[in-house]
């Protein structure tokens, strides 16, 4: 067998995993200098946009004789989806933190999946540049790192800065030395397919680790789980483009066409085999749960077909989407998706628009409930608008969440604030930082708890949620009515006891972002039948005497009562259709 290493870079978002990947190309001479770019292994036009990284991405580098299989990942709480699957191909990890931030909570998180996984983790301080090792406070940062990172991985860190490229051959050589060569369990030939992409000319391809055996060009292969035959069209690598190959062996990672067109037949986490050989299938993935729904309409309705293709082929590669058609909506006919959190769902809609070009209207976000009702049927629902009558409620359970908070010790009495009816564990990462545990609601999580929190931390905190229980809660449906009609869309399930004061708020919000009519336009908040809250979006007003020079102040009054009648009978007739950025300002989370 080669000399094979295979390891994934992980660590909280934006610590730089995508520009040290960077200079791993270029040591490695994999990638040709002119044509280097910063990230260059986020090649989504959204990940260049958003300077985040979507997408998990394998590369190949040679290195001293070693053949180096990189997966580059995301870093985001909504995408560790992404890293726990790549975790599943690979044997050790880069664990990178940034110098001037330390710990944050998705470091936490990522070394937690890395740990269950049982890989080796070689810990990296990276943006050293950043740090004056002249100056006594930058090197008292330097130390604070050190130790919050020993406190968790007991191995020796290396400093580096992926910007510069210092001490960046220092990790290649530590990856060839403390990362160990992949174990092959048996001769029979099986691969785990970590990942999906669809190429509208060749059809599915396949991410694999192959495990033991190997996939030759032309092979007669099967799927396990799927019972899906297939014929090897291509096989190879990823350099990070695909470079062809004539075979794929045990421990090495790279791609292969399956020769099918129909991507509803197979499914990320199967094991490949030859046809025609009596395998196990590999233990694969759970299937992850969608935890935040949103109701998505084609705006043109004759898309409905291509946006259904469309939201298919997406799931090929992200199988955390969810998708099932809905057509009780007064917007039309639909789907009501699952995401793994609402950046997840952002970017999933931003991808729909841009790579199939269907413009779509969407619902508010939403979580799941569980209902028992007076028969004790248990009943999952996602969406308000299928909350049952209240009077057939016996039970409502709503899903908590572990929340993992990091912060700077100095910001420890604002996060406290925040938990403080979760009952708070502390514990701390070092002298300067903290992290505070607690379950809690992930309804609220989902609001703007994150906004709350980077306010009171000035930017500093970060957080981590899994889902943990279901937990008995009183809830109520707060209706929102838009000129005396219920918009379902904007309506919402609230703890009873916050019922006023979360319709004060939403209607102040909705009122800031609703847009001026010709008339002025009532907003209430109701519940049970009853009114608890009110606004009004006052009309946008034309000065219909302006052309009037002086004159009989009865005719000025006549202009007046006539546009006050014209603005009632508009008002009587309208039908406000209001627009998604309304339902995105109201809901999103930054
Ligand atoms: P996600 O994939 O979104 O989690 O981000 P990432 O971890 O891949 O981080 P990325 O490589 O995109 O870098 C984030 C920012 O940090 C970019 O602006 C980089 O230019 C910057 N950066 C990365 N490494 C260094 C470094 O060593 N020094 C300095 N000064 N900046 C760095």
């Amino acid at each position: 067998m080669k000399k094979i290493r295979n390891f994934a870079v992980i660590s909280h978002v934006d610590h730089g995993k995508s520009t040290l990947a960077d200079r791993f190309l270029e040591l490695t001479n994999t990638i040709d200098k002119k044509k280097m770019m910063p990230q260059i292994l986020d090649s989504m036009e959204l990940e260049r946009e958003k300077g985040i990284t979507i997408k998990l991405q394998p590369a190949r580098m040679e290195y001293k004789g070693y053949e180096l299989n990189m997966i580059d990942t995301p870093g985001h709480v909504d995408f560790t989806y992404e890293v726990s699957r790549s975790l599943a191909a690979i044997e050790g990890v880069i664990l990178l933190v940034d110098v001037l931030k330390g710990l944050q909570a998705q470091t936490i998180a990522n070394l937690e999946l890395a740990k269950k996984q049982n890989l080796k983790i070689i810990p990296v301080i990276n943006k050293i540049d950043l740090i004056n090792k002249d100056d006594a406070l930058d090197l008292e940062r330097l130390e604070s790192v050190k130790k919050e990172l020993k406190q968790l991985v007991d191995f020796e860190i290396i400093e580096i800065s992926s910007k510069t490229g210092l001490g960046v051959e220092r990790v290649l050589d530590r990856i060839i030395k403390d990362i160990p060569e992949p174990i092959i369990d048996d001769k029979e030939c099986r691969a785990l397919i970590f990942d999906f992409q669809y190429d509208s000319f060749k059809g599915v391809v396949a991410y694999i680790r192959i495990l033991s055996g190997e996939i030759n060009k032309g092979d007669e292969i099967y799927l396990i789980n799927s019972k899906t035959r297939g014929k090897v069209k291509e096989v190879g690598y990823f350099k990070p483009e695909r470079i062809v190959l004539d075979k794929l062996s045990a421990g090495e990672i790279g791609y292969v066409f399956l020769g099918l067109k129909d991507s509803e037949k197979v499914k990320i986490g199967d094991t490949i085999t030859q046809y025609g050989l009596e395998v196990e299938a590999l233990e694969g993935y759970k299937d992850p749960k969608p935890v935040v729904f949103i109701s998505v309409f084609p705006e043109d309705s004759d898309n409905w077909m291509l946006l259904k293709q469309s939201l298919g082929k997406l799931q090929l590669n992200d199988p955390a989407i969810t998708f099932k058609p809905e057509s009780k909506s007064a917007i039309g006919r639909g789907f009501r998706c699952g995401f793994l959190g609402l950046l997840h769902a952002e970017i999933t809609l931003e991808r729909i628009k841009r790579e199939f070009n269907i413009e779509l209207i969407s619902s508010a976000p939403s979580v799941s409930y569980r209902i028992i009702d007076s028969k004790n049927n248990e009943l999952e629902i996602n969406s308000v608008m299928d909350w049952p009558d209240p009077s057939k409620v016996k039970k409502i359970l709503e899903q908590y969440s572990e929340l993992k908070i990091v912060a700077p010790i100095d910001y420890l009495g604002g996060v406290l604030d925040m938990v403080s009816s979760y009952s708070p564990q502390t514990e701390y990462l070092s002298d300067k930082k903290i992290l505070i545990t607690c379950l809690m609601p992930f309804r609220e999580i989902m609001s703007d708890f994150y906004d709350r929190l980077k306010g009171v931390t000035q930017g500093y905190g970060s957080m981590d949620y899994k889902f943990n229980s279901w937990v008995e809660a009183d809830l109520v449906k707060l209706e929102i009515l838009v000129m005396g009609e219920v918009r379902e869309s904007l309506s919402m399930i609230v703890p009873k006891n916050r019922a006023y004061a979360i319709a004060k708020t939403s209607l102040e919000k909705l009122k800031s972002v609703f847009p001026q009519q010709q008339f002025s336009v009532p907003l209430q908040a109701r519940v049970g039948g009853n009114i608890i809250s009110r606004q009004t979006v006052r009309a946008r007003r034309k000065d219909v005497t302006a052309p009037l020079y002086g004159g009989d102040i009865t005719r000025k009054r006549k202009l007046l009562e006539k546009q006050k009648k014209g603005k009632k009978k508009l008002a009587q007739s309208a039908n406000i259709r209001i627009p998604q950025s309304v339902y995105w300002k109201m809901f999103k989370r930054d």
